[in-house]
C-alpha cells in the first residue's frame, strides 16, 4: 500500500505543484480529487515553467498516469487549453490522462454567477478567482449540476442544459446580464467533447486497484486547509472540502488505504483574496517577502498578501488532516532576513486560544504571539543537503518541528525539482 496525499496547510500556493512534481518522479498515478481551475500549481521543469490548473502536476514523469477524479469541477475550455499547451511542448497526454465521468462541469453561467455574487456583495465580497467554482459546487449539492458523463450523451446534455438555462437565465436577467443561448453552448461543448471524450473513464476502480497492487499513488490536494469549506475561515473559503479525507468522496478511495499525508507549508504565510490573516505584514517586511518570493497569484496574477509563519494554523491543519510529515517550501526566500519571526500561538482577550475554539468571527481579533529567531543571512537557494544549511536555518526548521511535534521530511530551496532536501 503506497498512497500519499499532499495537502496545502495554509491558504493555498504553498508550493504543492513543486512538491508534487518532485514526488511524481517516483509515482505511477497522480490524482486531482477536489477543487477546479481556481488552482494554479507551478512546476519549473527543464521545459520551462508550467502552471497546472486542472491536469495533475505529475505529467512531467512520462511513465505516470494522471487522473482528474469525480470531486473536481471542470472548465472544459481551460482543460482543453491545458492539454494543447502540454502537447505543444512535447508532453504526450494520450493514454496518460483519465477524467471521471462523475466530475461536474463548470458551465458558462457559473462564471457569470461568480461575477454577480462578488459584484453584488461589494465590501463583503470573498475575493474569489471568478472561475465559477462556488456556483458549480452549489449546483452539485443542490442537484442542479451537469456532469462530464452527461456531456457524452447529446440528448441528456441538451435536456439538462435546457432545464438549467430556464433557471439561470431568470437570475441573469434579474441582475441585468444577457441571457445565454442553448444552441451556442451546445455548439461550444460539442467541440470540447470531441477533444476530451477519449479520456473519460470511471476512475475509482483504477485507483483502488493501483493501490492494492502496490503502485505509488499520489493525491494532489489543491487550495489550502484554511480555504476549506467547513474548517477554513468561512465565508472566505472555497467551494470544496480541502481535507485529506476528502479523497474518499472525491476519488472513491477509503482513508484506510492511505499510507502518508504530507502537509505543505511555506516558510512564511501568504493569502490571496479577502479574509482574516493574523500574521499579515502590511509593511515593508511584507513587501519584501512578496518581492523575494515573487508572491503573485499563479491563476489570477493578484498580489498575494504576506506575513510570518503561523504555527497555530499549521498545528490545527496537522491535527485535522492527520499529517504524517511536513514539506517546508521557499526557505530560500528568507535568506536575506536578519531576524525572522514565527507566531507560536494566539492570544484572545489575553488568553491563549486554539484556532478551533475561536468564536466564528473572532480570528480577526486574535493577537499572534511571536518568537524571534536569528536569520541566516546567507544563500540556501538550491541546497540539496541538510548538512549544507546554515546553522540558523537548521534552527528555524528544528523550531517548527519541536513546536508541531511532526517531522519535516522535505525542504524546498528553490522552484526546480532538484532544489530539494530530503530528510
Ligand atoms: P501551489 O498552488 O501550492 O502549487 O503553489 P503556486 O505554484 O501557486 O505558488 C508557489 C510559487 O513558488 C511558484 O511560483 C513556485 O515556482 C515557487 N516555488 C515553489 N517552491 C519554491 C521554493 O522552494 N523556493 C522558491 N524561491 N520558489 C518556490
Ligand atoms: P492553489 O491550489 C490560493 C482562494 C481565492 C479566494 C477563495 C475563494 O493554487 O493553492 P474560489 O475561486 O475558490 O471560489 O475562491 O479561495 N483560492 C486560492 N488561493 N491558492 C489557490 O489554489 C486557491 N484557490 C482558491 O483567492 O480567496
Ligand atoms: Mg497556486
Amino acid at each position: 500500500m503506497a498512497a500519499t496525499i499532499v495537502i496545502g496547510s495554509q491558504w493555498g500556493d504553498e508550493g504543492k505543484g513543486k512538491i508534487i512534481d518532485f514526488l511524481a518522479a517516483k509515482s505511477d498515478y497522480i490524482i486531482r480529487f477536489h477543487g477546479g481551475n481556481n488552482a494554479g500549481h507551478t512546476v519549473n521543469s527543464n521545459k520551462g515553467e508550467f502552471v497546472f490548473h486542472l491536469i495533475p502536476s505529475g505529467v512531467f514523469n512520462p511513465n505516470s498516469t494522471n487522473i482528474i477524479s469525480n470531486g473536481v469541477v471542470i472548465d472544459l475550455e481551460v482543460l482543453v487549453n491545458e492539454i494543447e499547451a502540454l502537447e505543444d511542448i512535447g508532453i504526450v497526454i494520450k493514454g496518460r490522462l483519465l477524467i471521471s465521468p462523475r466530475a461536474h462541469l463548470i458551465m458558462p453561467y457559473h462564471k457569470i454567477l461568480d461575477e454577480i455574487y462578488e459584484r453584488e456583495k461589494g465590501q463583503e465580497k470573498s475575493g474569489t478567482t471568478k472561475r465559477g467554482i462556488g456556483p458549480a459546487y452549489a449546483d452539485k449539492v443542490s442537484y442542479n449540476g451537469i456532469r462530464i458523463g452527461d456531456l457524452l450523451d447529446d440528448e441528456i446534455f441538451s435536456r439538462r442544459l435546457k432545464t438549467q438555462l430556464a433557471l439561470k437565465n431568470k437570475i441573469l436577467s434579474a441582475f441585468g446580464e444577457e441571457n445565454l443561448i442553448q444552441e451556442d453552448i451546445e455548439k461550444e461543448f460539442l467541440s470540447f467533447k470531441r477533444k476530451i471524450s477519449s479520456f473519460v473513464k470511471e476512475t475509482s476502480g483504477i485507483i483502488n486497484s493501483a493501490i492494492d497492487d502496490g503502485k505509488q499513488v499520489l493525491f494532489e490536494g489543491a487550495q489550502g486547509m484554511f480555504l476549506d469549506n467547513d474548517w477554513g475561515t468561512y465565508p472566505y473559503v472555497t467551494g470544496s472540502s480541502v481535507l485529506a479525507n476528502s479523497v474518499t468522496a472525491g476519488a472513491g478511495v477509503s482513508a484506510q488505504k492511505v499510507e502518508s499525508i504530507i502537509g505543505v507549508a511555506k516558510a512564511y504565510t501568504t493569502r490571496v483574496g479577502e479574509g482574516p490573516f493574523p500574521t499579515e505584514l502590511n509593511n515593508k517586511i511584507g513587501d519584501t517577502l512578496r518581492k523575494l518570493g515573487n508572491e503573485f497569484g499563479a491563476t489570477t496574477g493578484r498580489k498575494r498578501r504576506c506575513g510570518w509563519l503561523d504555527l497555530e494554523l499549521l498545528r490545527f491543519a496537522a491535527k485535522i488532516n492527520g499529517f504524517s510529515s511536513f514539506a517546508i517550501t521557499k526557505l530560500d526566500v528568507l535568506d536575506s532576513f536578519q531576524e525572522i519571526k514565527i507566531s507560536t500561538n494566539y492570544l484572545y482577550k489575553d488568553k491563549k486560544i486554539n484556532y478551533e475554539d475561536l468564536g466564528l468571527n473572532d480570528i480577526n481579533k486574535v493577537k499572534p504571539v511571536y518568537e524571534t529567531l536569528k536569520g541566516w543571512s546567507s544563500p540556501t537557494k538550491g541546497i540539496t543537503r541538510y548538512s549544507q544549511l546554515p546553522i540558523e536555518a537548521k534552527k528555524y526548521l528544528q523550531f517548527i518541528e519541536e513546536e508541531l511535534q511532526i517531522p519535516i521530511t522535505l525542504v524546498s530551496t528553490g522552484s526546480k525539482r532538484n532544489e530539494t532536501i530530503v530528510l
